[in-house]
């Protein structure tokens, strides 16, 4: 089967297929199978223990990379998948979260993880609290080289901002969009005052109306086990997904006008601009 789009935006980028460990065991034989932009792709170590994905009998280019395959399913000359130098920072903990199928766009997604105003509302008691709603000024910035979209100076108050928190704080925090469907967040390390802790959010985009969202943690963190990192990351998630599912149409309407007076809105308002400058299509509801 042939993929379900001919964007650029997707066909030439780097688009995960999932975490590396999703290979252990398997084999030409005994082929992985995940799903990317309406195709089956299978994927296998060889003997040499490289990663290999094919999809219709053709192999993809694949990176294996902060612990996840990336592959390039266009014909376009590649280019660099995006730097996150904190994955090789000396002493900090990476925990893959696992992925978490969601049936809606995998923009709903991206958008959903760069909004603030949500905590008090779907987060409360961890990420936000009651009558803390406010969402104070912040910047948003085009990267003029990378092309990518970063909110700056943000900040929110959090009764329980990490899993290893035990008051509330005033977290301060960055957001980043690196690729359409993939963003990162920076937010205050609860045991170092001059670090950040790092979230890595990578969307799978099954199709256009289906995703598994991918969270890598990259910690500043020696208290708290894998497993309870783990959890707290999937509770925060559980609680996104019933909304995300929720939302009608599943695709991301870009259409319309895209100026907001809500300063809240900022970030996710520079997202569907971004995109809507870029053409994207893959994802999105036209009428
Ligand atoms: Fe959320």
């Amino acid at each position: 089967m042939p993929f379900s789009t001919q964007d650029p935006n997707v066909r030439q980028d780097w688009l995960t297929i999932g975490s590396a460990r999703a290979l252990a065991g398997h084999a030409p034989e005994r082929p992985w199978r995940t799903q990317l932009l309406g195709n089956t792709v299978r994927a296998w170590r060889d003997s040499n223990g490289e990663a290999i994905a094919k999809t219709d009998g053709r192999q993809l280019p694949l990176l294996e990379r902060y612990g996840y395959l990336w592959v390039w399913t266009g014909d376009g000359p590649q280019h660099p998948l995006f730097a996150l130098p904190e994955f090789d920072e000396h002493g900090r903990r990476i925990v893959d979260c696992g992925g978490i199928g969601v049936a809606t766009s995998g923009l709903r997604v991206i958008e959903n993880f760069l909004d603030m105003g949500h905590f008090p509302y779907v987060h409360t008691g961890t990420l936000g609290k009651l009558p803390h709603t406010e969402v104070a000024p912040y910047r948003v910035e085009i990267d003029p080289q990378t092309d990518e979209i970063w909110a700056l100076d943000c900040h929110f108050f959090q009764p329980r901002a990490s899993a290893s928190a035990a008051d509330g704080i005033d977290a301060q925090y960055r957001y980043r969009v690196m690729q359409p469907f993939t963003a990162a967040l920076y937010k205050s390390c609860p045991n170092r005052a001059d670090a950040q802790d790092v979230i890595g959010l990578f969307v799978q985009p099954l199709d256009d109306e289906h995703v598994i969202a991918h969270v890598l943690l990259v910690y500043f963190e020696d208290r708290l086990s894998d497993a309870e990192m783990i959890a707290f990351q999937h509770m925060i998630f559980g609680q996104d997904k019933p909304i995300l599912e929720s939302h009608r149409p599943r695709r991301l309407p870009l259409q319309g006008p895209l100026e907001s007076h809500m300063r809240c809105d900022f970030a996710s308002t520079t997202y569907r601009r971004w995109m809507r400058a870029r053409g994207m299509t893959f994802g999105v509801h036209t009428d």
